[in-house]
Order: C-alpha cells, then structure tokens, then sequence
C-alpha cells in the first residue's frame, strides 16, 4: 500500500502545486478530492508558469492518471478550457483523465449568484468569496437538488434535477435584485447535454478506481486544495470555503476508507497569507505586509487579489497538523523569508487563547525576532545547500522550532519556484 494526502496547512496558497507537481513523478495516479475552480495551482513547467483549478497538479507526467473525485465541483467550461490549453502543451494524454460521477456541476446561475451576493453583503457580511460559483454548487447539493455529472449523460434525469432548481432559484435572484435572471430550464438542459457528451468518456467510479490502484501496489497520491483554516467544519467559520480541505476530505471526497491512507503531509509557508477576509492574527498592515506581500509574489492565482501577509502562526500551524494527523510538513517559500530585513514568528497568543477552543478571532500573537535571519547571506546559503545539514543555520533553527511547536518532522523544503529548487528530507511514499 502506498498512498500519500497532500494538504493546505493554513489559508490555501501554500504552494501545494509545486509539491505535489514534485511528488507526482512517482505515482500512477493523483487524485484531487475537494473544492472547484476557487484553487488555482501554480505549476512552473521548464521555467514556464501554468496555472491549474481543477486538473490535478500531476498532470504533466505521461502515463499518470488525474481523477476528480466526488467531493469536488466543476465548472465544465473552466475544465474544458484548462484540458484544450494542457493539451495543446502536450502535457495531458487523451485517457489519462477521469471524473467522479458523482461529482457536482457548476452552472452558470451558481456563479451569478456567487458575485451577486458578495455585491450585495454589506461589508461585515461579505465574505470574500472567489465568485466561481462553489459555495451555491455545494449548498444545491446539500440541498439534495444539485446535479452531478451522472445526471448530464441522461436526458429526464437532467431535466428533473434541474427542475428541482427552478424555483429556488427564481427566488433567490428576486431576492437578490436579479429578477431578470431567471432560469431558462431547456437552454440549460441544452448546455448540460452537450458538457456530458465530451465530459461522459472520462466519468467513472473514482472511488473504485482509486481503491484497485492502491490495491494493486501502485503510488496513489491525493491532492487537497485550500488548507486546513478553510476547511467548513473547523476552519475559521463562516469565513470558510464550502468544502472539506483536511485530511479526512479524502474519504469522502473520494470514497475510499481511512485505513488506505499510510502518509498526510501538510505544505506551509515559511510565513502566512490570506485571501478574502476572516481573522487571521498575524496579519501585517502598512509597509511590512507590503513588503512580505511584494518579496513573495503574493497575488491569488485565481482572483489575482493581493493576499494579506504575516508572520508563521505556530498555534494555527500545530492545529492543522493535528486536525489533518500530519506525518510531514513541507514548508515552502523559505527564500522569501531570507530576502526580509528582519523575521518575526508566534509561538502563542496572549490570554492562551488557544485556536480550537477560542477561535481565531480574538486571538492577539505573541510574536518574537527570530535570530539570525536578516543576514543576505542566508539566500545565498538557502541556494547553495544540497541537504538539511547543509542549510544555513538559522533556517536549520527556523525548521526545528515548527517541528518542536507541531510536532510533525519537516519532510520538504522549497527555496524557489522551480521544481529543481526543492529539498527532500524523507521519501513521499513508504
Ligand atoms: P469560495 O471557496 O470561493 O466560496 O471562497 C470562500 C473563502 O475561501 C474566501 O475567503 C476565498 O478567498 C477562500 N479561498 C477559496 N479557495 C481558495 C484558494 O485556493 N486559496 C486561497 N483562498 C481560497
């Protein structure tokens, strides 16, 4: 048995893409189990930048299978779009992608209703959404009137689910001021059809499919998207996304048991950004956030939002490990830190507040200088090493703290964008 979870240990962003795009080159198949197109995963592929929101980040190796799986939504014109522009790259074989069909379709009155919303909050309730219409796409299927892609291969079924929809969502455009917006059932009927006649070769039981690749010994490996502080059920709710992005997403998301998973590694910055709102402690206003902000790149890869900036939050970190029982941190974009005049970390908050209990929103770090950062010669040492022991020594202290406060041992650093600019500390699959 051999299968490794890769996921967001804070606000999404972590650089998950590189890593699994490093990883990858060892499995048969990767397979992404929560959210839609509100991920976008930078791929640097020779020296050239690829975005993907919802092929998985292992694409580029032939012969590897990509699988949606269930706990996903899809925007069939997005995924169209990414397949025709992989393709035309030569990074995506006609039959190496699959679809769960039970994963659920993004129509086009999810995403107005997405953007309409997020128009029409006042700015306490906004939530900062990507507008790609995954919120609506899941609250339709809690709702038990989303449809799948199951439903796009047969006409009546099609019909009756979107059916289903018709005047909840009449309604909620009236609400929201958007009368002329109703919906349009045969043209949507028509649309749904013609995604299930190129999207319908590529449907199959992902869970089923996943489980006989493990079965049969092959390296299997499960992709997160957002990160553990996002996640609906313990994240820093309401300001979540609408999915589970925690280890345990998997056997959902998928449709596989736990005790097929042997390895989870969570990736995190060497430092912490979000995008939309919701507490994040240490967040840096004024000239400081800027320049982490502009040091990093930090600019969404789907909105192209400037991402707020801040220090490594060690509590918030400690919890995503334990909520996704981390077996390996991976943390990325260390030669950012090393181009600042100066490093902060928190190792707690005032008053104990402690994130489980408590919640973010009150919590107010206790930040301190981290010593030997600042120095220019820590990116040269970064650049130069070629294994931990070989690391500048201040990094070597930076990456024993996060493993003293989480507990989990760091498997993988990034020091650049490229994939040739990544060290390994211990093996992906076991
Ligand atoms: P939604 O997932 O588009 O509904 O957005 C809900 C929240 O999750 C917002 O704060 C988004 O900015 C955030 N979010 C969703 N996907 C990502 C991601 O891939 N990276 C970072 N933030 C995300």
């Amino acid at each position: 048995m051999s299968t490794l979870v890769v996921v967001g240990a804070q606000w999404g962003d972590e650089g998950k893409g590189k890593v699994v795009d490093v990883l990858a080159e060892e499995a048969s198949v990767v397979a992404r189990f929560a959210g839609g197109n509100n991920a976008g995963h930078t791929l640097v592929v020779d020296g050239r930048k690829l975005i993907t929101h919802l092929v998985p980040s292992g694409c580029r190796y032939p012969g590897t299978r990509c699988v949606l799986g269930a706990g996903m939504v899809i925007d069939p014109e997005v995924f169209r779009a990414e397949i025709d522009e992989l393709r035309v790259l030569g990074l995506l074989a006609q039959d190496e992608l699959r679809v769960s069909l039970d994963a659920h379709v993004i129509f086009p009155f999810h995403r107005a209703i997405d953007g309409l919303r997020e128009d029409r909050a006042s700015t306490a309730e906004r939530i900062g959404t990507t507008r790609r219409g995954v919120g609506p796409a899941y609250e339709a299927k809690a709702a038990r009137r989303g449809v799948r892609v199951r439903d796009l291969l047969d006409v009546t079924r099609l019909r009756e689910r979107l059916a289903k929809n018709k005047d909840a969502l009449d309604h909620e455009m009236q609400r929201l001021g958007a009368e002329d917006q109703a919906l349009d059932l045969e043209a949507l009927v028509e649309q749904g059809l013609g995604w299930g006649r190129w999207l319908g070769p590529m449907a199959c039981d992902a869970g089923e499919l996943c489980a006989r690749a493990i079965r049969s010994g092959e390296k299997v490996l499960f992709e997160g998207a957002q990160g553990a502080l996002l996640d609906l059920d313990h994240g820093t709710y309401p300001y979540v996304t609408s999915s589970s992005s925690i280890a345990g997403g998997v056997c959902t998301g998928i449709g596989i048991g736990p005790t097929l998973i042997d390895e989870v590694w969570g990736i995190t910055k060497a430092y912490t950004t979000r995008v939309g709102r919701g507490p994040f402690p240490t967040r840096l206003t004024g000239p400081a956030g800027d320049r982490l902000r502009e040091a990093g790149a930090e600019y969404g890869a789907t909105t192209g939002r400037p991402r707020d900036c801040g220090w490594l939050d060690l509590p918030a970190l400690s919890r995503a490990a334990r909520l996704s029982g981390m077996t390996g941190l991976c943390v990325t974009k260390l030669d950012v830190l090393a181009a600042l005049p100066e490093v902060q970390i928190c190792e707690s908050y005032e008053d104990d507040v402690d994130p489980g209990r408590d919640g973010l929103e009150q919590a107010v770090p206790r930040l301190r200088s981290v010593p030997g950062w600042g120095d220019p010669a820590i990116l040269e040492g970064l650049h130069a090493a070629k294994d931990r022991a070989g690391l500048p020594a201040a990094v070597r202290a930076y990456l024993d703290l996060i493993e003293e406060h989480t507990q989990v041992p760091v498997v993988l650093v990034s020091v650049g964008p490229d994939r040739a600019q990544t060290l390994r500390f211990a093996d992906a699959f076991s």
